[in-house]
């Protein structure tokens, strides 16, 4: 199977990207938030929620409060987690995978690259022309 060739999509100035938001892309069928995480990296993500399909770019990205044993409840990984504003659900924005689930869904995160200060959404050519924006998924 051949690899389908890859378009930019500008999404703006570096500078525009400010931690625990996203700026929403929207070009044909795509629809990609994207944010820089604490560590810099920057995160593109599918907006539409792998539960049941919110606008998850929507949610608050914080931390989450893990597993723990009585009395070492704490709070972590503040900056990293991104909660969905419908059910709650909560994703890791480093991996994608959702927390706590026994048969976790996933974020689509998308390619993308930093150039001469500005940033660039990597996709496949026509991707944002057909009914399934997933074929340009990372
Ligand atoms: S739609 Fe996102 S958790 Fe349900």
């Amino acid at each position: 199977m051949a690899i389908p060739e890859r378009e930019e999509i500008l999404v703006g100035d570096a500078a525009e990207l400010v931690e625990g938001k996203f700026k929403i892309i929207k070009q044909g069928t795509l629809n990609i938030g994207v944010t820089r995480l604490r560590d810099g990296t920057i995160r593109a993500v599918r907006n539409r929620c792998p539960h049941k399909g919110a606008a998850i770019c929507k949610g608050i990205i914080g931390g989450t409060w893990p597993p723990s044993a009585p009395g070492d409840l704490a709070y972590d990984r503040e900056g990293e987690i991104l909660v969905c504003p419908w059910h709650g659900f909560e994703y890791d924005l480093k991996t994608g995978d959702e927390l706590y689930r026994k048969v976790p869904t996933r974020l689509r995160f998308y390619e993308v690259i930093e150039r001469e200060r500005k940033i660039y959404l990597l996709v496949a050519r026509g991707a944002a022309d057909t009914q399934d924006s997933d074929a340009s998924a990372a």
